[in-house]
């Protein structure tokens, strides 16, 4: 399995602490199925700065402990980045580090209670340059949570969307878990990723959450995460499905 999004590099956020820590991570992933991680840390979200150049150094290094430690696990490169006003200027002045560098596609944060008004504009922006952002756990923002039809137009819009293992199997809480399926009844799910940032409660869950969406959905949508992901690694398209729009909520029922 490929996870595209998780806090692998040691020391750098609020993820891995260490490289032992790392190597522990890495084990666990392995033990649970993974064979591909992207590192992807914070960037810019008010606490942490990881510009393109320091990531890049470090994953080789990392890379390098699990070689000598035996560890079957291929890091790649990424960067968890906080939408901000000035990303077309980070990205012009290289700060920005795009999935596996090629430019094509970026882990895109946005901030937990809300959606900039700017983000369609930026999404615009991005994809002007060819990058096509994929929004991170969108289940877990509470205005698309309130909102779900602001999702909606920023899947039209081309952005993609990645879901967190942990929410699927409810790690988040009910609401979170509830609102993991509703996007992904409505089509705006792309891809699922652990986001994991340690052994404990923020895990390698994505064996866990694949079981979950087969059972509720049947196999077919399990490949089709699976295979976005080996698409993206590949430096392919991803498959989108037609997004399905929120219908209106008839006497306060959905
Ligand atoms: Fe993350």
């Amino acid at each position: 399995m490929i996870d595209i999004h998780c806090h692998i590099l040691p020391g750098v956020d609020d993820g891995s602490t260490e490289v032992d820590a790392s190597i522990s991570m890495a084990k666990k992933a392995v033990e649970s199925g993974i064979t591909h991680v992207y590192a992807t840390p914070h960037h810019l979200n008010e606490k942490y700065v990881n510009v393109k150049r320091d990531i890049i150094a470090r994953v080789v290094k990392l890379s390098e402990s699990f070689q000598q430690a035996d560890i079957p696990l291929t890091i790649h490169l990424g960067q968890e980045v906080r939408i901000h006003r000035d990303l077309l200027t980070s990205l012009e002045k290289e700060e920005i580090l795009t999935l596996d560098d090629k430019g094509r596609h970026m882990l895109l944060e946005l901030p937990s209670g809300r959606v900039p008004t700017y983000t369609q504009d930026m999404i615009y922006e991005l994809l002007l340059q060819g990058i096509t952002p994929i929004i991170v756990h969108p289940e877990r923002n509470k205005e698309l949570l309130e909102n779900p039809k602001r999702l909606f137009e920023l899947v039209q819009e081309g952005a993609l969307t990645q879901i967190t293992s942990g929410s699927m199997i409810g790690n988040f809480g009910k609401r979170i878990q509830s609102f993991s399926k509703k996007i992904i009844d409505h089509n705006l799910a792309h891809f699922l990723a652990t986001d994991a940032h340690n052994i404990g409660s923020r895990g390698f869950t994505l064996h866990e959450a694949y079981d979950t969406i087969t059972k509720m959905y049947g196999i077919e949508r399990t490949f089709y995460f699976k295979e976005n992901a080996e698409l993206l690694m590949k430096g392919q398209s991803p498959a989108i499905e037609k997004p399905a729009p929120f219908k209106k909520k008839i006497l306060g029922i959905f």
